[in-house]
């Protein structure tokens, strides 16, 4: 049977474990009811290995499959965790938790590397191993680090890594991906500004705080338009600024300003904290104040492996319903990116349909995409690690 059919036949029982995961949904790295639901299905199917607590909440699954001369091995790869969002669906099977979400499709993802999942125990077509990777904390805990760190690829061999992330937006069947950065790295900063607080009728006496700070963030914004090269994409947003007055009348001591660096060129992540810290600090000194920069590094850029980026495509157009094998970068940025310095592979979008956004309080992951996903990861499976 053509592996679509299999996926369509088995779409009822992967939309009930997706909407049971969208009903119970879990933070970063507290997936723990998650992870033992992913583990329990793994060992329901004859998966050969099953092991959790790597990175402390990641389960990793192994499949052997019928051929045993090739000695390669296939990761894919799923993301877990929820959002701090208040669902505002009103579906009939939504959050049970107040407060908490999967407004990423993060539970379709997981469900469809479980259905894939099953497949691959049930058919083991293929000469060589496939390692499901289920992490924790995709949303700003950096679990597929965590997993890293933990030996993931120490302990399980793996040549190459997948993953899959739903698009909205793009119709449901149709997959996109491209060669090269897919999605940007994240910085984040904060600059605290001291200058020399007094009555704002004697500005002489003081050191301008406010106005110093002021001069620092039009700076700032001097360092894409005047330090990247035009054809480079880098952003940069200041998203707080505030000081420590109370009122309209003082001058106050302390400014605080945050924001967030965001690049598809590894070059510029450099650049951007170097130049942040000359713009601020050098500017600071200029007005007789002082800056400090505090800079958290996130995310990398994620980048796609040529050849694996091309291979996904072909796997995807032997399954999808349309693959826009050239796609435009997005800004937000991925951890699946960690998986992709350590191997080659390639991300791609799987379209959602019109729905909303990511991250938005009615965000609705669309099930029929759930076949497309499922055979997407079979059909890589089959094609990379062929019986003779
Ligand atoms: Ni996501």
């Amino acid at each position: 049977m053509p592996i679509k059919n299999r996926f369509a036949e088995m779409l009822p029982e992967i939309t009930e474990w997706r909407r049971h995961l969208h009903a119970h949904p879990e933070l970063l790295y507290e997936v723990h009811e998650t992870a033992a639901f992913v583990a329990d299905k793994l060992r329901a199917f004859g998966v050969d290995e099953v092991v959790e607590g790597v990175g402390r909440t990641g389960v990793v699954g192994v499949i052997r499959g019928k051929g045993t001369g090739s000695g390669r091995a296939i990761g894919l790869r799923a993301d877990m965790d929820a959002l701090p969002i208040l669902e505002a669906t009103g579906l009939d099977y939504a959050s049970t938790v107040p407060g908490k979400m999967h407004a990423c499709g993060h539970d379709g993802h997981t469900s469809m590397l479980l259905g894939a999942a099953k497949y691959l125990a049930e058919t083991r077509n293929f000469d060589g191993t496939v390692v499901l990777i289920f992490q924790p904390a995709e949303e700003g805990g950096a679990g597929a680090k965590a997993m890293i760190e933990d030996g993931l690829f120490d302990r399980f061999q793996v040549d190459e890594v997948y993953g899959i992330h739903n698009a909205p937006g793009v119709p449901v069947g149709v997959f996109a991906t491209r060669p090269g950065p897919l999605q940007a790295s994240s910085d984040e900063f904060e600059i605290v500004v001291k200058g020399k607080g007094g009555h704002a009728a004697e500005p002489h006496r003081a050191i301008d705080t406010t106005l110093v700070a002021a001069h620092i963030l039009i700076a700032l914004h001097t360092i894409v338009s005047r330090n990247v090269d035009p054809l480079k994409r880098v952003v940069l947003t200041v998203g707080t600024f505030g000081t420590d007055s109370g009122a309209s009348n003082i001058i106050p001591d302390v400014a605080k300003m945050e924001g967030t660096v965001r690049t598809l060129d590894p070059e510029y992540r450099a650049i951007a904290e170097a130049r942040v810290r000359e713009v601020a600090t050098h500017t600071a000194a200029a007005f007789g104040a002082q800056a400090e920069v505090i800079w958290h590094p996130g995310y990398p850029v994620t980048v796609n492996d040529a050849e694996g980026a091309v291979r996904a495509a072909d796997a995807a157009r032997a399954v999808g319903r349309g693959v826009i094998d050239d796609a435009d970068p997005i800004m937000p940025s991925e951890d699946f990116s960690y998986m992709l310095e350590k191997k080659p592979g390639a991300y791609v979008f799987l379209g959602n349909g019109d729905s909303a956004m990511c991250h938005h309080p009615k965000y609705v992951f669309d099930d029929e995409a759930i076949p497309f996903g499922c055979s997407f990861f079979a059909e890589l499976v089959e094609r990379r690690l062929p019986t003779a």
